[in-house]
């Protein structure tokens, strides 16, 4: 690519950003602990839905010890109607973890992606946002902005084309403000065109939520999150408005309990402390 098309795409992102940047909370720090945070909570969740998730978080949970002493049950009952709980449970995991890392906070993104639930995402998301790092960083709003810049005309766009254009555009000079410039953009194209994500090949839409097995698991979490414990028989007269049989909720039950989640014992149900 040339030299003035880097600088002309640079500044159309850049000045977008100046004008209607989103002010969100986890960008007002270089906490590295608040930013894993963010992006946990961000995979597969809209900003607006986070926001408060994130704020009441951390009102409880203000340091990585103090999320690593509290019993999982505390901090699935905060997760509660944010979904993907698995999420809570890495992230507890990985706070156990840092607590006992006389290294500190990792600070590559090599490092982070040892930590439970972090993938090579969210690895490089924390190593940009929280220590300026220049990493390559691909998500939905960012492969927005390039397939509308650079693959105006194109279909079936693979990210492995995407990626050395994220490289050659990357504005070195402050990596963590380049990044959340193209999100906004990426964003407000969203907002303004019919999806251009969707000339992704890498594009999923989310799968319905009423009858999906997400429900039955958001259900079953909420119930128990209600109550010390339940027993089975509760919990399915709970469960009748979903009108799911008995079979499937057994086997949702079953994974969750596999996963860590639920403690099953007997006939009685808790969430996993
Ligand atoms: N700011 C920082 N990370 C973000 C994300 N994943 N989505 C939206 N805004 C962000």
């Amino acid at each position: 690519m040339e030299k003035w098309e880097i600088g002309a795409f640079q500044k159309k992102v850049l000045a977008h950003f100046r004008t209607h940047g989103r002010v969100l909370p986890w960008r007002e720090t270089r906490d590295p602990y608040r930013i894993l945070l963010s992006e946990i909570m961000l995979q597969q969740t809209q900003v607006e839905r986070v926001r408060s998730y994130y704020t009441r978080f951390l009102k409880a949970f203000p340091t990585i010890q103090k999320l690593a002493a509290a019993p999982l049950r505390d901090v699935l009952v905060l997760w509660q109607g944010l979904g993907y709980n698995r999420r809570a449970k890495y992230l507890h995991e990985a706070a156990i973890a840092l607590s006992k890392n006389k290294a500190g906070f990792p600070k590559d993104a090599a490092a982070l992606r040892a930590l439970p639930g972090v993938g090579p995402y969210t690895a490089s998301a924390v190593a940009a946002f929280a220590y300026g790092a220049p990493e390559i960083l691909i998500e939905t709003n960012i492969r927005t902005a390039y397939l509308h810049h650079f693959f105006a005309e194109r279909k079936d766009v693979s990210d492995t084309e995407i990626l050395p254009l994220i490289e050659q555009t990357l504005y070195k000079k402050d990596p963590r403000i380049w990044y959340y410039a193209l999100m906004d953009y990426g964003a407000h194209l969203k907002s303004i065109l019919p999806n251009p994500s969707r000339r992704s090949v890498h594009h999923k839409k989310q799968a319905a939520f009423k009858g999906s097995n997400r429900e039955l698991r958001g259900a079953i979490l909420k119930h128990l999150a209600l109550q010390k414990s339940l027993s089975k028989a509760d919990l399915f007269k709970k469960l009748l408005p979903l009108k799911r049989s008995r079979a499937e909720t057994g086997a949702v039950l079953e994974a969750l309990s596999k996963e860590g989640l639920v403690r099953v014992s007997k006939d009685s149900l808790a969430l996993a402390s």
